[in-house]
């Protein structure tokens, strides 16, 4: 029985991985690459302080931090029209959504009501998700 359960367990686990390997692989030079993850580090920061912004009562900050290092704002500065052409047309796609997700965030911020603003957090964390589940540049 109890072994039964182990079988099952490690079943669970290697169809896990199997499903994480049907990622795409996107071959961009090394350079790029290392850019994109340092975008992808920020992304992540941007988030946590905009969070941390909101928690504090500040959602004009947070609102800026949002459009400006994840928004539409953030794409010229992230060099976004050099590595958009090296993607997949569906990766292009959700990095666009992503952006766009990002700056509708950022006016929702500004209307400074915190139900509206999870959602929103939530709603842009499902496009960084999307991306995630279907390409790997590693
Ligand atoms: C258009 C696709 C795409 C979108 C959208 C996207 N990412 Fe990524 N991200 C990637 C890829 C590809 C990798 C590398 C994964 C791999 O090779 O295993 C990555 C890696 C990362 C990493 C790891 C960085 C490192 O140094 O290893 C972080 C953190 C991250 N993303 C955060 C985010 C956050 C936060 C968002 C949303 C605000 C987001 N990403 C949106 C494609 C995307």
């Amino acid at each position: 029985m109890g072994r039964k359960i182990l079988l099952w367990v490690l079943g669970g686990l290697l169809a896990t991985s199997a499903s994480a390997d049907d990622r795409q692989l996107v071959q961009f030079p090394e350079m790029m690459r290392g850019h994109m993850m340092m975008n992808m580090r920020d992304h992540m920061s941007a988030l946590a302080e905009a969070q941390s912004l909101v928690a504090a009562d500040e959602w004009d900050r947070a609102s800026d931090v949002i459009e400006q290092r994840v928004g539409m704002s953030s794409m010229m500065s992230h060099g976004a029209s050099h590595m958009a052409p090296l993607m997949p047309p569906a990766m292009r796609a959700l990095g666009t959504e992503m952006h766009r997700e990002a700056s509708r965030l950022s006016r929702t911020l500004s209307e400074a009501d915190l139900q509206k603003a999870m959602a929103g957090f939530a709603a842009l964390t499902e496009r960084c998700i999307a991306c995630h589940a279907g390409f790997r540049v590693h």
